[in-house]
């Protein structure tokens, strides 16, 4: 068994670690929120924690009504013309590291103007981490495998409970109750993720599709394909993909597609009715019956409310990637090219 299958494995007990030990940490945080009367959140994020600043951004818009902005930190470490952040910014680094010097270079400079600064980072004693005013550990525990799987839904389930504790309505805190179980059952698509693999493995190209929480869920499956498999996997949101991507569908394509129940579910349909009309082999993951009869294959999930739902959508696509790359005789904890810490300026 390889690292990264343990890894995968271990995540519902992640998440009820960071259910039962970070409530007070985050209730803190959305203290200081509210007493410094949050009206906007930057956030600088790299490879799959950028994934998870992109759920923050529907996430924190939606339940807290809060812009959300993801940094550009090239403006900061090369540019030399940071944007200005006032008192009334929330800017967050998200980073399983911790140790990315263009990252660590966004919360520096939004702290020292005056802006509230939290690191949500898997290693709380990080320079991120001392650079933040207040930190969230994500408490995944060390994760050997170079793609991140465990650390990513701990990001995603340290952003919900945020938002909760923000919001401080008790029916969310109930559903995050029941996230851990709901985790347990994602689990089980690892056969049907490998007979997935199996059919699709000498792929060149495949495209990954979602739209509103799960855009997450389908960069980050994407760049999963993509690290373990070598296949070129790319992202879309299924609203942008009808622009001018829809054309470069022909017979045979992969295309991956997250399509949970939820205010998208009819558009998120429609819009791959059209892929599947141009020919593109549709392989869907959803926890709607329906949808799930319209795919050439099918990754059926657990039914979860929407706004938890790229914790558990995303699995089958972690377990995809790791049987794409056993079916090609790749090991899936060593991808070419790549180490466990990237650090970028
Ligand atoms: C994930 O599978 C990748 N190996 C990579 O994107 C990784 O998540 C990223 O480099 C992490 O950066 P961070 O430590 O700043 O979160």
């Amino acid at each position: 068994l390889s690292w990264t299958s343990s890894e995968i494995r271990e995540q519902p007990l992640v998440l009820e670690r960071i259910l039962r030990e970070n409530p007070a940490q985050a209730k803190e945080c959305a203290r200081q929120i509210k007493d410094r009367g949050v009206r906007y959140v930057l956030i600088a994020a790299r490879g799959t924690s950028d994934h998870a600043a992109v759920y923050a951004k529907y996430l924190l818009g939606s339940k807290l009504r809060l812009p959300v902005a993801l940094a550009a930190p090239s403006l900061y470490t090369f540019y030399g013309t940071p944007p200005l952040t006032g008192p009334d910014a929330l800017v967050v680094g998200l980073s399983q590291s911790g140790a990315s010097e263009d990252i660590i270079a966004v919360v520096r400079h939004a702290r020292s103007q005056g802006a509230l600064t939290l690191a949500i980072t898997n290693e709380p004693t990080s320079e991120l981490a001392n650079a933040a005013s207040l930190v969230l550990p994500c408490l995944a525990g060390p994760e050997r495998g170079v793609a991140a799987t465990k650390t990513y839904t701990a990001e995603l389930a340290c952003v919900a409970l945020l938002c909760a504790s923000v919001a401080q309505e008790s029916g969310l805190f109930a559903e995050l109750a029941a996230l851990p179980e709901a985790m347990d059952q994602a689990l089980q698509t690892e056969q049907a993720a490998a007979q997935v693999a199996a059919q699709y493995c000498r792929a060149l190209l495949a495209v990954c599709l979602g739209r509103g929480y799960n855009l997450a869920t389908a960069y980050e499956i994407a760049l999963k394909i993509k690290e373990l498999a070598y296949i070129h996997a790319q992202g879309y949101s299924t609203a942008d993909f009808m622009h001018g991507p829809l054309a470069c569908v022909e017979p045979g394509l992969p295309v991956i597609a997250v399509a949970m129940s939820g205010a998208l579910r009819d558009d998120v349909a429609a819009s791959l009715s059209r892929v599947g009309q141009r020919g593109g082999q549709l392989i869907i993951i959803s926890d709607d019956e329906a949808i799930l009869q319209s795919a050439h294959a099918s990754l059926p999930v657990p039914k979860v409310p929407e706004w938890l739902s790229p914790i558990t959508a995303v699995v089958p696509g972690q377990w995809l990637a790791v049987h794409l790359a056993l079916a090609k005789g790749l090991d899936p904890d060593r991808p070419r090219a790549l180490t466990k810490v990237t650090v970028t300026r």
